[in-house]
């Protein structure tokens, strides 16, 4: 793969820069910014170049059209505190055209979510070769988001002449790699969060690979609907049947939920009960995991060789339902373990409880993490190669 640093950045080059700003957001203001500090080595290295550095990103799941609620600007002001510099936001192409021709060497800007528009999903040629006309070169830092065929991170690189990796990619695919081809064993996954039909595909293809098998949260509340069990109001996703063959779900080395905390509310307000699983009722919502679940996790990875934990185990946004995840999170800090974590959301949790020392490495990708380690590769980097 070509890197950053192989593609000799000419002082005031307009620099395309794909960043994974993806970060978690409540009410318009970021909880967490680890994706946007991970990106700033990169940004750093192209302002020492002099680019004029122009960054493209998304956030959230828009439906390609404008939503206030998902714009990037609170992400430009918080970057503009990081660098200690003023963020330019451009809020469409046609304002950036006329723009950047005015920025100064070292200077940054922030274009609008590209998932405003609805090309950006479609992988279109036409909104690649807009894209491309902004910029001399295209650096792509976004590994969140490099298992996704979109517009900005598999068609633009086609439409321009010189592109390349930048350093935050550059080092989640050698880290991870690393992990693949020589994981200390045991290797235990643990494995939870939403997005589940992105994770469901990835625990069929990485079930053979792994010794330990821990799964929670929606992933884990889908199956055992699958199942045939009572899992009353709580949020799960139905016909997964496809996304689950090859995974024998009798098999010892998978470990699910045994108790839950449960709720009438997901906001906290109403009483909670910690249940075993088939006291589940109708009216229930399961939002974490219950303290047996907790300490049969917490016993697996004290005991492996590599950790790779990817989602919370519960509604980590309300403090009630953070407990299960939190208490999984310190026994990383009695674990010998080599601790790879993914998603940004739970670098949250880890920080909270001062696990942070006992992390091999943080990535910044959630189902693009786990897609690289079942595949070896995604789509955004073969097209970089
Ligand atoms: C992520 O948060 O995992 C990435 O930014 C990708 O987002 P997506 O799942 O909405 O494509």
């Amino acid at each position: 793969m070509n890197t950053v640093k192989n593609l000799k950045i000419k002082s005031g080059e307009r620099v395309l820069l794909r960043a994974d700003f993806n970060v978690s957001m409540d009410k318009e203001k970021i909880t967490d910014d680890f994706r946007i500090r991970a990106t700033l080595p990169t940004i750093n290295y192209l302002r020492d170049k002099g680019a004029k550095v122009i960054i493209m990103a998304h956030l959230g799941r828009p439906g390609g059209k404008y939503n206030q609620e998902f714009s990037l600007m609170p992400v430009a002001e918080r970057l503009g505190e990081l660098l200690k510099i003023d963020i330019k936001f451009f809020e469409g192409l046609e304002i950036a055209e006329g723009e950047i021709d005015a920025m100064e060497e070292g200077d940054v800007a922030l274009l609008e979510n590209l998932r405003f528009d609805k090309r950006e999903k479609e992988g279109s040629k036409e909104f690649a070769k807009e894209l491309a006309a902004l910029g001399d070169a295209y650096i792509n830092d976004a590994f969140g988001v490099a298992h996704r065929e979109h517009t900005s991170v598999f068609a633009l690189p086609k439409e321009i002449k010189r592109s390349a990796a930048g350093l935050l990619l550059q080092k989640e695919v050698e880290t991870l790699g690393e992990v693949i081809n020589n994981p200390k064993k045991p290797l235990s996954f643990v494995m939870g969060g939403a997005k589940v039909d992105t994770k469901l595909k990835l625990v069929s293809e990485l079930f053979s690979h792994v010794d330990q098998f821990c799964l929670g949260g929606l992933i884990a509340n889908s199956i055992m609907k699958f199942q045939g069990m009572e899992i009353g109001r709580s949020w799960h996703e139905d016909d997964i049947e496809d996304l689950i063959k090859g995974v024998d779900l009798s098999h010892q080395k998978l470990h699910m939920p045994k108790d839950v905390v449960v709720s009438t509310e997901d906001t906290g307000k109403a009483p909670a009960r910690i249940i075993d699983i088939k006291d589940i009722k109708k009216s229930d919502m399961i939002l974490d995991a219950g303290p047996d679940t907790i300490s049969e996790f917490s016993n697996i990875i004290k005991k492996a060789g590599t950790v790779v934990w990817n989602g919370p185990l519960g509604l980590i946004e309300v403090e009630e339902f953070a407990r299960g995840t939190r208490q999984l999170a310190r026994s990383l800090v009695r674990s010998k373990a080599k601790i790879i974590v993914g998603g940004g959301d739970l670098m949250s949790v880890i920080d909270d409880v001062e696990a942070t020392d006992s992390i091999y490495f943080a990535s910044t990708g959630g189902g693009a993490m786990l897609e690289f380690l079942a595949e070896g590769t995604l789509p955004a980097l073969e097209v970089l190669r």
